[in-house]
């Protein structure tokens, strides 16, 4: 039977959702975190705290040892391969480790870069930069007024013969979850690499890396509730392998002289310097929580709960609704624009009734103008939130029509 808004009975498990009347709808922002993961950074710092793959006491052990929990934990839950599974500093980072660490040995003058109109500036930018050493180019593959991707222009700029083909998972201001495993099949068949950037999509649906294909997927702990400070990179090993390190420093060498120094194996490769050991542990709990409640189970939650807020919120005055008409096809996020409030006024007004939605540019002003709009209103959803979240940010919304409309 398919689980409904009400069943995921979690929100008891989240301390800071004991404060009075906070409604939190901005999980697509960063997710709060329940207390298992509290818990578990608490007792690392505590009682296990050391430098990991350095000392041979056994403190040391037992925190080395859970730091590689940790990490296959992790790998296993997404159906990637430990060894490929890269501890960065979040999302952007583990982007821009490929865009130098690979990019800069494989793209080149008058290269092109295919990313999409609906990515985060963590996608877009870092290309930039590669983009702008190399003398290498930006394409741009469209969304349709439903905001969905026009595939039928991914497969015109791969006759260019793309380098590199790099798209979100599932859209942050749109919720769009678009088709990553045929996308990836299309841009390997034109001979590119593939990055997807799946930040929203851990913590929405169930994601596997290995089925996906992708050579390069990458993800944020703090958006799937887990602690701020730790991204996740996937790689394909071999392409891991024949890379060449992005950040220099301890850990990351096998040995090194006065003028040269070989790498360690991957992933240490890419890991310089004292790992977030704590955050790591905290990532691996927020994991096994995840997997207590079944990615299958927060999805179904979360769809219903999107489909309910759509079904709502088109009964304000002079609302549009950004993305795909249809829940199943989109993340637990949803965007929209009053006609008569700037979104920044939107989300002040709401929060006089505690209910926090974010208002600005989400990161994404290629898709901001795409839309024709500066800035939108976008609330986002996870396992702790329940249909009352929906109705307060429903409530709150008229009051804001009270006021402008
Ligand atoms: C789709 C998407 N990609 C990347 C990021 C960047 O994540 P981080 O801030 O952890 O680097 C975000 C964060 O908002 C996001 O929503």
């Amino acid at each position: 039977m398919a689980a409904t808004a009400d069943t995921l009975d979690v929100r008891g498990e989240f301390p800071v959702l004991e404060r009075a009347d906070l409604v939190y709808l901005d999980s697509g922002a960063t997710s709060q975190k329940p207390r298992a993961v509290i818990e578990a950074m608490d007792d690392f710092t505590r009682h296990h705290n050391a430098s990991v793959h350095r000392g041979v006491y056994p403190l040391a052990v037992e925190a080395t040892d859970r730091f590689e929990a940790a990490r296959s934990r992790a790998a296993a839950w997404l159906n990637a391969p430990a060894r490929g599974t890269v501890f960065t500093k979040n999302a952007s980072e583990a982007i821009n480790l490929v865009a130098y660490a690979w990019g800069l040995d494989h793209v080149g003058e008058g290269d092109t870069i295919v990313v999409t109109e609906m990515e985060h500036h963590s996608n877009v930018v870092s290309w930039q930069l590669l983009a702008r050493r190399v003398g290498a180019t930006l394409a741009y593959v469209p969304i349709d007024d439903d905001g969905r991707l026009v595939l039928d222009e991914l497969d015109r700029l791969l006759e260019r013969g793309p380098k590199l083909v790099a798209v979100a998972h599932v859209s942050n201001v749109l919720g769009t979850i678009n088709p990553v495993a045929e996308i990836v099949a299309r841009a390997r068949a034109a001979g590119a690499v593939t990055l997807v950037d799946g930040a929203q999509a851990v913590p929405q649906i169930p994601v596997d890396v290995g089925a996906i294909g992708a050579d390069f997927y990458v993800w944020t702990a703090h958006k799937a509730y887990g602690p701020t400070g730790l991204g996740v990179l996937h790689g394909r090993p071999e392409l891991l392998e024949s890379m060449s390190p992005f950040l220099g420093g301890g850990h990351m060498i096998a040995s090194v002289d006065e003028q040269t120094s070989t790498w360690a194996d991957i992933p240490a490769k890419f890991e310089a310097g004292t790992s977030p050991i704590a955050e790591a542990v905290g990532m691996g709990a927020a994991v096994a929580w995840l997997q207590g409640i079944g990615m299958e189970r927060v999805r179904a939650h979360e769809q219903d709960l999107v489909a309910y807020a759509l079904e709502r919120l088109a009964e304000i005055p002079g609302i549009t609704l950004h993305g795909p008409r249809d829940p199943r096809d989109r993340g637990a996020v949803v965007s929209f624009a009053l006609d008569y409030a700037h979104p920044h006024d939107v989300s002040e007004i709401v929060a006089r009734r505690g209910v926090c939605v974010r208002a600005g540019h989400h990161c994404a002003q290629p898709l901001m103008r795409r839309l024709g709009v500066p800035a939108t209103t976008r609330a986002s959803f996870a396992v702790h939130n329940d249909r009352s979240d929906v109705d307060a940010l429903v409530t709150a919304l008229h009051d804001v029509h009270e006021v402008f409309g």
